[in-house]
């Protein structure tokens, strides 16, 4: 999978705000958006993208396994494809994620039920969110290869476990959450090696990731943040710059700290 290095988050952007947010990003070269069933701005993203090629983005979606009826696991993932499709304005998505794991749900079964929209065009590639490396053990063992693992990355939760199975098994890592919504941004290292190189700690968390080729999806709700956050590809990090900031780890969560589907 072919996947934009940076991309826009679009978690509690919606209407006016939302729709300028996403003209402004495209306009400066953004063209991976990132949106979700719950964060009700479809339509909102719909409106932003008027104007732009289509075939030049890459739009993702997720939805939770708890909108699905419990009858028909099939049609009801693909009705609410439908829904997203038709919210979005598109005939496809790039990419179409299981928001969240529920163990008490047939995992494989829905996952299933999105590789068959893989083959009806519907969406370009099935994968999942927030899943750790026993959920994905589990889809592999029943034949299901998600493309793409979409998890909460950064300086503070640098999942090297996970990072290395998904590497192992092909599953593209994408980073959500990468300043911990802003928390990570006036750490003291950061800022440190962001002074060097004349960066913001946002510039340095976003390098730090590309180098590692993860692709993320900041959130921005300003042109200066927008502008600063596609701003990193005209300065490196030494290797000892990428090792300090890798043992900035703590094995901390901004999301679902406490959704018992962790086990770290
Ligand atoms: N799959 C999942 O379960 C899941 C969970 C959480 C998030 N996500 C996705 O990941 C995206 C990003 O995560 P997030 O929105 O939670 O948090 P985030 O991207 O870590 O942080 C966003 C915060 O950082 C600020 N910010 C952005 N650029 C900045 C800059 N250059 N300098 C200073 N501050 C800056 C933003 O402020 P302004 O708004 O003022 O610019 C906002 O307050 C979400 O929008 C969503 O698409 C996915």
């Amino acid at each position: 999978m072919k996947i934009p290095a940076l991309g826009l988050g679009t978690w509690d952007l919606r209407g006016h705000e939302c729709t300028k947010i996403v003209q402004l990003a495209l306009a400066l070269g953004y063209h991976h958006i990132d949106t979700a069933h719950n964060y009700e701005n479809h339509e909102a993203i719909r409106k932003g993208m008027e104007g732009f090629d289509r075939h030049q983005l890459f739009i993702t979606s997720k939805f939770k396994i708890e909108q699905l009826g419990p009858q028909d696991i099939a049609g009801s993932v693909e009705e609410t494809c439908d829904n997203a499709l038709e919210q979005l304005g598109t005939d496809y998505l790039d990419l179409y994620l299981i928001h969240w794991p529920r163990r008490t749900w047939p995992l494989t079964e829905i996952f299933k039920a999105m590789e068959i929209l893989v083959q009806k065009g519907k969406i370009r590639h099935a994968g999942v969110s927030n899943f750790t490396i026993h959920h994905l053990r589990d889809l592999l063992d029943d034949g299901c290869k998600p493309a793409a693992n979409q998890v909460e990355f950064h300086p503070y939760l640098y999942q090297k476990q996970l990072w290395d199975y998904c590497q192992a098994q092909h599953i593209q890592t994408i980073a959500y959450r990468p300043f911990g919504k802003g928390s990570l941004l006036h750490d003291p290292l950061l800022r440190k090696i962001g002074d060097h190189h004349k960066k913001t700690p946002a510039q340095i968390i976003l390098r730090w990731l590309f180098q590692k080729e993860i692709p993320t999806i900041p959130k921005a709700s300003s042109e200066k943040h927008l502008e600063e956050n596609i701003n990193i590809f005209d300065f490196g990090l030494t290797e000892e710059e990428m090792k300090h900031i890798d043992h900035l780890n703590q094995n901390k969560r901004f999301c679902g700290a406490e959704d018992p589907e962790f086990d770290y």
